[in-house]
């Protein structure tokens, strides 16, 4: 795919076709970094089972190393040599893979999966992505691939090859341009390692679909610090202040409005969908935000949006972005970390 203006010198994107993907997936399998699209978002991929390709992951993200990461597969079947499947796995993996559904299951001891990737837990975050070039590049390199969002440690995830570009810059080795990500706000990840299912974070999948198979899931409680690290911090954020809930009342001043659904004011900076598609809304939700950091803008205040569906990964999103600089100062014990 071209872009349609001039790219960084020593750009590190490339068309995907089969002599890049090739050159690629060599790569993956050399021990080096190759960001890939999915249709959730872009991810930076190295070789599971290598620990030194998992660390150098963590440190081109600048990513604290004990919050685990996503192993991406090319089928369910290669994901079984490395996780333990149960019933309730397999019955979300027949219904959502390939596609933007992350299980946490128990490790398998014989697992070939770097502890580095899965930050010494006795699970694994896995998944197999509903995307052509994503499953080329695992299939091609032979490798399951870890893979975090593409982009520096807590700020927005890329939704196109050039965000990679420009968060992560030499740090990449190859960026696979696939335009742009067909869903746009990452996969829903649901804990199936206890008795209880347990939703890590709302996502693309809504928990709604996945309740009508499982029957009831649990939300993280407050002693989930630890299982699903992401969790806790300001996350996801852009560089200008966001407040959320905001009517069109409460606007203030020098803030762009960032609204949802046909009744918005018309003189707002952009609408995440005006047919009030919560669908659409996740898709244009990174986008739209990356496109209002910008100067000249003091803030960012984003109208309410429906918290069901899609729309609780949206808001789960925009209230981690809107956490305040005093918020995010956590406690010592609780380290700020970031995807
Ligand atoms: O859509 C996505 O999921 C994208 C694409 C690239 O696949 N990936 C993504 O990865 O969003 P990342 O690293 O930005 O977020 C992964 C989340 C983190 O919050 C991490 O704490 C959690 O998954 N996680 C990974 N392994 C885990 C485990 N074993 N137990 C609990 N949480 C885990
Ligand atoms: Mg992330």
């Amino acid at each position: 795919m071209t872009q349609d203006f001039p790219l960084p010198q020593h750009s590190r994107i490339v068309e995907t076709d089969e002599d890049t993907l090739a050159m690629a997936a060599q790569a993956i399998r050399d021990g080096k970094l190759v960001a890939f699209p999915t249709e959730t978002v872009y991810g930076l991929g190295a070789d599971a089972a290598s620990d030194r390709a998992v660390a150098s992951i963590f440190d081109a993200k600048d990513r604290p190393q004990f919050n685990p990461l996503i192993v991406h597969f090319a089928d369910a079947g290669q994901a079984a040599l490395e996780v333990v499947f149960d019933d309730r796995a397999r019955k979300l993996t027949q219904a959502f893979w390939p596609g933007s559904l992350t299980l946490v299951l128990p490790r398998r001891k014989d697992s070939s999966i770097s502890l580095v990737a899965s930050a010494g837990l006795d699970t694994l975050a896995v998944r197999v992505p509903d995307n052509i070039i994503a499953r080329a590049l695992i299939e091609t390199s032979g490798r399951p691939i870890a893979a975090p969002s593409a982009n520096r440690s807590g700020t927005l995830s890329p939704t196109a090859a050039l965000h990679v570009e420009l968060s992560l810059r030499d740090k990449v080795d190859i960026i696979l341009d696939g335009g742009s990500c067909a869903v746009g706000i990452e996969s829903t990840i649901v804990d199936l390692s206890g008795e209880t299912p347990t939703l890590l974070r709302p996502g693309a999948i809504p928990m709604e679909d996945i309740a009508a198979l499982l029957g009831p899931i649990a939300l993280p409680g407050n002693g989930s610090a630890v299982k699903a690290p992401g969790m806790m911090s300001r996350h996801y954020a852009p560089s200008i202040p966001i407040r959320i809930n905001i009517t069109p009342e409460n606007r203030q001043r020098g803030e762009a409005y960032l609204t949802f659904g046909p009744d918005a004011p018309k003189r707002a900076a952009l609408n995440l969908s005006r047919k009030g598609d919560l669908k659409e809304a996740a898709g244009n939700l990174f986008a739209m935000l990356r496109a209002l950091d910008m100067p000249g803008i003091r803030g960012i205040a984003v109208q309410p949006i429906p918290d069901v569906g899609l729309g609780r990964a949206i808001n789960d999103r925009l209230e981690r972005a809107a956490l305040s600089l005093e918020k995010r100062a956590l406690p010592k014990s609780i380290p700020d970390v970031n995807a």
